[in-house]
């Protein structure tokens, strides 16, 4: 990993991994380029060549890298090919930003306190998948999303931030998805200019912000736009 520190000042180079649409890619590379974020986006990567997100990322002059599933016989060749393929751009901080797969222990443990991730949830509730179609099915009123430090326990990393999105009446998988997508592409952005600020850090299996251990996350209201 890159020795460069998180300092006031200076952009923190960053690499996004993605296995999809690639929405909060895009989201964090506007925000850099637009200098509200100081973060340097060396990369997007992905588990899957086809993912639009390593489109996006041509489309804006970032390097797009496939590390395929198919061409590993096992997890933990796949992820030691995924590390070597993000280490050649000697990020400081490792964006998991939709992407997919569940890390192995050598994985998590070689980004140990430098990778974040970004969850459709209001976590700890609703870990792992569908989480949108599971809220509709509780006939929940409140949904939202999270971003946690990643260890080895799946979606159960120190908790950052979150951001509560409303369900609203006659809503659908796809509306409600929207909705939390909005608020994602506002948390991401605020919590990694956090990191690149050296104001957020994780140490001891927490997370600490302005030197506060944070013992409930930061919520951010009204991040999803218009309702
Ligand atoms: C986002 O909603 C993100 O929270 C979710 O995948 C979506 C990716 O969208 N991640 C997870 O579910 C990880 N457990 P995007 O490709 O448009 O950024």
């Amino acid at each position: 990993m890159s020795s460069s520190k998180a300092e006031p000042g200076r952009r923190l180079p960053i690499v996004v991994l993605l296995s999809g649409s690639g929405s909060n890619f895009a989201a964090i590379a506007a925000a850099a380029a637009d200098g509200s974020l100081a973060v340097e986006v060396r990369a997007a990567i992905s588990d899957r060549p086809a993912a639009f997100g390593l489109e996006r990322a041509r489309a804006l002059g970032i390097p797009a890298v496939a590390v395929p599933v198919a061409d590993f016989p096992d997890r933990e060749q796949h992820d030691a090919a995924l590390a070597r393929a993000i280490d050649h751009y000697d990020p400081a901080l490792v964006v998991c930003a939709g992407y997919m797969r569940i890390f192995t222990t050598a994985f998590v443990s070689h980004y140990a306190d430098r990778m974040l991730n970004i969850h459709p949830s209001l976590l700890p509730a609703y870990r792992g998948l569908h989480t949108h179609r599971r809220v509709l099915a509780d006939h929940g009123r409140w949904h939202g999303c999270s971003v946690h430090f990643v260890t080895e326990e799946l979606d159960g990393g120190p908790l950052v931030a979150q951001a509560p999105v409303p369900v609203l009446p006659g809503d659908s998988e796809a509306s409600l998805s929207a909705r939390v997508h909005r608020a994602e592409h506002r948390l991401y952005p605020t919590v990694l200019e956090w990191y690149a600020r050296g104001r957020l850090r994780c140490e001891h299996g927490r997370a600490w912000l302005d030197q506060q251990p944070l013992e409930t996350p930061v919520r951010l209201e009204d991040l999803d736009g218009e309702t």
